[in-house]
């Protein structure tokens, strides 16, 4: 098995925070917001915390999806925050969607969130615990959540013919970012580890595709 090679934690140069804010996840975030819905049909809305938001795209489509719902969205790096913004602005949901230029450990509060989100931040971090503890800590006893990220190939080639298959006609820093992602992603042994160490046990993790993990349910 090949070992977890880290990225910079947080995506701060702007060019680099602009083409991923470029870039076309539609089908991936929409396919976020639907699995919600599918993994949790009672759901209604509430207080719904997004951690390493990006460039919002999620949290646009959520709000969307759930008319009754406010959004917080937290990303420490600022180049990420101001493309938030703008994509928040221009969806007219700035009423509904917070955007907080701050790292998710430092976010305050125990039992605060009738929902928490998070889309291809687990593998930016060096201490994955750190991120499962507070999500325990921020979210209400019997929430949902739903994390989602993606997948350590077995080797560079495996992820190099990936960054091919899916980003053949995408920009040089993208193609980049997308590689050392892969590289620095969990495998799924490890994260059934993470859960089992937190005792995290009703949160269930899913192979979705030949890329990306999903992992799924209520914290108590
Ligand atoms: C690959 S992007 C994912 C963005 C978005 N969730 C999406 O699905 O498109 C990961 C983001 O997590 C942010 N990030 C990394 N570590 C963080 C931390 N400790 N606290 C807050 N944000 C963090 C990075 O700055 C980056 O914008």
């Amino acid at each position: 098995m090949m070992d977890r090679v880290l990225e910079p934690e947080l995506m701060e140069d702007p060019e680099q925070a602009a083409a991923y804010a470029a870039a076309d996840f539609s089908q991936e975030n929409q396919g976020f917001v639907d699995r919600f819905e599918e993994y949790f049909p009672g759901f209604s809305g509430g207080r719904v915390l997004d951690v390493g938001c990006g460039p919002a795209d999620i949290p646009i489509r959520f709000a969307m999806r759930y008319p009754s719902c406010h959004l917080t969205a937290v990303d420490a790096s600022a180049a990420m925050i101001r493309l938030a913004e703008q994509a928040v602005s221009q969806a007219g949901l700035s009423d509904r969607i917070t955007l907080q230029c701050e790292r998710f450990e430092a976010v305050p509060g125990a039992n605060v969130f009738d929902a928490v989100l998070s889309n291809s931040l687990l593998h930016h971090l060096p201490h994955p615990l750190h991120f499962w503890n507070k999500l325990r800590q921020l979210v209400k006893p019997g929430s949902p959540v739903l994390v989602m990220d993606l997948l350590r190939p077995d080797s560079p080639e495996e992820a190099q013919a990936i960054v091919n298959r899916y980003a053949s006609g995408a920009p040089a820093v993208l193609r980049r970012d997308f590689f050392n992602s892969l590289m620095a992603a969990f495998t799924e042994d490890e994260v059934t580890t993470q859960l089992a160490r937190m005792n995290l046990t009703r949160l269930l993790i899913d192979v979705i595709d030949d890329r990306h993990w999903v992992v799924g349910g209520t914290i108590y």
